[in-house]
């Protein structure tokens, strides 16, 4: 497709018409009004004096009655036919000048339409109206198509995070609400004597308020890494040995999945705040652990590639949907499960935003033979030391 010519270019192109079909017209004019102030001069004259200009027009000397004669109407109508001229061009140019106050006040027009459109744009906006879109006039500049583009493409992206927002809201919301009405519903139980004030009651109480804890600590997790503002303890870690002290601790939690794990873990240096790559480590895990089970094996591996160290999990269980937002916070590829059989759908949010304030990355992909695979990647030790990575504050 031919690129759309810059505003530069097509008012360049505007004014040079525009200056040289004043210069063409007034030319033009000028001389057929010579012309017709001529012929009317002529009109008015005697035979006599008409045969004179004949004679001169062919280069020869008329009478010197007849030249006198020809001195003195000169004299007289010479100033008038300069007069007439002057004013015949003055008159010219003005209307000229009219004809191009028009033409130049729409041109502007033209160019001044979408830079109202955005700034109307940008009024209904800011007063919540995110749908709003500007349609683009035909035939804009670059300049102008980009403007128009760039509105359009913030106010897409501000819809969509303010639409994220509101069901963000909603899910918190509902998932401190579950284990709010557990907890109302025993605490009153108990007052009533319904319940026994007993330590297995207790437990239930705890577990729920642990959820309740969970979901805060995540929630601040996610908030503070997106600010930029979460402490990070870097030191050099080796990503082999923290994944072998998880999968150690979730040993039993493996052996009653019936799922057994393979390994591969040569030393993988980084540097990271070991605690919050095991709280990565375990949120994946316990991922593969709930929602794929049924695949029976796991397999765990760590590599080094192109200056990256990569810890990489793959499992046999379902996959990831295609259309999957597991990095959004409260997405759950089963919006129906219940709390027994899931959780609250932000654990992937807050390893997205851990490997995200790492500098590193975490990436989903569902493998060719079935399963999905998790890859966190972060720069090799030497590389971080090189480009002083992570730059966040220590605590
Ligand atoms: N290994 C996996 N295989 C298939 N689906 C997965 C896997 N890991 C996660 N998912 C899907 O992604 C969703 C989001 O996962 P995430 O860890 O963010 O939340 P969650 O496990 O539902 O809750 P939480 O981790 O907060 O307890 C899950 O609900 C599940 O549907
Ligand atoms: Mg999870």
């Amino acid at each position: 497709m031919k690129a759309a010519p810059t505003l530069a270019g097509r008012l360049g192109t505007a004014i040079a018409w525009m200056l040289a079909c004043a210069v063409v017209f007034i030319a033009t004019a000028s001389a057929g009004l010579d012309k017709l102030i001529e012929l009317e001069i002529k009109s008015r004259q005697s035979p006599r004096l008409l045969h004179a200009i004949e004679v001169l027009d062919k280069n020869q000397v008329p009478s010197n009655a007849d030249m006198l004669l020809l001195i003195q109407t000169m004299a007289v109508e010479q100033p008038r036919a300069m007069i007439l001229s002057y004013a015949g061009v003055a008159l010219l140019s003005l209307a000229v000048i009219a004809v191009y106050v028009w033409i130049a006040r729409r041109i502007a027009n033209r160019f001044a339409a979408p830079v109202l459109a955005v700034a109307e744009g940008a009024k209904k906006i800011g007063a919540g109206d995110f749908s709003h879109r500007i349609a683009p006039p035909p035939r804009l500049t670059r300049e102008l198509q980009g403007l128009v583009d760039g509105f359009n493409a913030q106010a897409e992206a501000l819809e969509g995070s303010e639409r994220r927002m509101r069901f963000q809201t909603a899910a918190v919301a509902h998932e401190l609400r579950t284990p709010l009405t557990v907890l109302n519903g025993y605490i009153q139980g108990a007052l009533d004597g319904v319940f026994p004030r007993d330590d297995a009651h207790m437990r239930i109480l705890l577990t729920q308020v642990s959820d309740l804890s969970r979901i805060i600590d995540d929630l601040r997790t996610v908030s503070l890494a997106s600010t930029g503002a979460l402490g990070l303890e870097v030191a050099d870690c080796d990503l082999a040995e923290e994944t072998r002290s998880v999968l150690h601790a979730l040993a039993p939690q493996f052996a009653a999945a019936e799922m057994t794990v393979e390994t591969a873990l040569p030393s993988a240096l980084v540097r990271a705040d070991p605690a919050r790559i095991r709280q990565m480590l375990r949120a994946v895990l316990e991922n593969a652990r709930r929602y794929a089970a049924d695949g029976g094996c796991l397999s765990v591996s760590t590599f080094v590639h192109d200056a990256e160290c990569v810890l990489r999990i793959d499992d046999r269980g379902p996959g990831f949907p295609a259309d999957h937002r597991a990095f959004e916070g409260f997405w759950r590829a089963d919006l129906s499960r219940t709390r027994a059989t899931g959780g609250s759908g932000l654990g992937l949010s807050v390893v997205k935003a851990l490997a995200d304030a790492h500098g590193g990355e975490v990436t989903i992909t569902n493998r060719r033979n079935g399963g999905a695979r998790v890859e966190l990647r972060f720069l090799a030790r030497e590389e971080a030391v090189r480009l002083a990575l992570p730059r966040l504050a220590t605590v």
